[in-house]
């Protein structure tokens, strides 16, 4: 199971410390939150944050867009220097285009749903993605409850994947803590975002073993 630290519950007034924190403690991926106030309730950072931020570690920036029209921005965040662009089905803009747009950059194309959205929508697209993000919780905010009945819809998509021969990996994010994450490696989950299991506690490189160790 790979951890990806959601920066979303880091201390923003030290958020080049808190990466370097995470790295050390041993994350796999740095997954940043970015939030518009018009697609989800809750505003966050951009592109410019982004940037300034990327030689503070080696780990790969997965980057996550809560925005209502990702294609606008898909440049600003491969300048950026993300490695993994993941944007929302359910956005305005075009899915085939926007996903073009990140391939043309040689970024790593991802395709997220919120828990009301079946996994069918990714399916037209599922041999072009690196990972599909399968939302745990409602997006927008962090500390909230694991949904497990989005569980199906991981493996849903695994067998999909399985299927077709795809090295295509799935995310899970929200609500990833230790009562839960044995649940979402059940199901197959390659990648679990986790932002109050890691931020809330005092000793990252603890709560990542912990969360690690919990899935074997
Ligand atoms: C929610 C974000 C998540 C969030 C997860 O919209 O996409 O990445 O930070 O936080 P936790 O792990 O606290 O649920
Ligand atoms: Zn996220």
């Amino acid at each position: 199971m790979l951890i990806a630290p959601s920066l979303l519950s880091c201390d923003f007034s030290r958020f080049r410390d808190e990466i370097i924190r995470v790295d050390e403690a041993g994350a796999d991926y740095m997954h940043l939150d970015v939030m518009d106030g018009h697609f989800v309730p809750n505003l966050t950072f951009g592109a410019p944050v982004i940037k300034k931020l990327r030689n503070a570690t080696e780990k790969p920036f997965d980057v996550h867009l809560m925005i209502s029209e990702p294609h606008r921005y898909i440049g600003d965040f491969a300048d950026a220097g993300a490695d993994i662009i993941s944007f929302h089905v359910e956005c305005d803009s075009d899915v085939d285009s926007t996903l073009k747009l990140i391939e043309e950059r040689g970024v790593k194309p991802a395709l997220a749903i919120k828990p009301n959205t079946p996994p069918e929508a990714i399916l037209p697209y599922l041999d072009r993605l690196y990972m599909a993000l399968v939302m745990t919780v409602e997006p927008g905010f962090g500390g909230q409850s694991f949904m497990p009945d989005m569980m199906p819809k991981v493996e849903f998509l695994k067998n999909e994947i399985e299927k077709r021969g795809l090295s295509t990996l799935v995310e899970v994010d929200g609500g990833i803590a230790k009562d839960t994450i044995a649940t979402a490696a059940k199901a197959g989950v390659d990648i679990c975002v986790a932002g109050t299991a890691v931020f809330g506690e005092k000793d990252a490189k603890a709560a990542i073993d912990t969360l690690k160790a919990l899935c074997e």
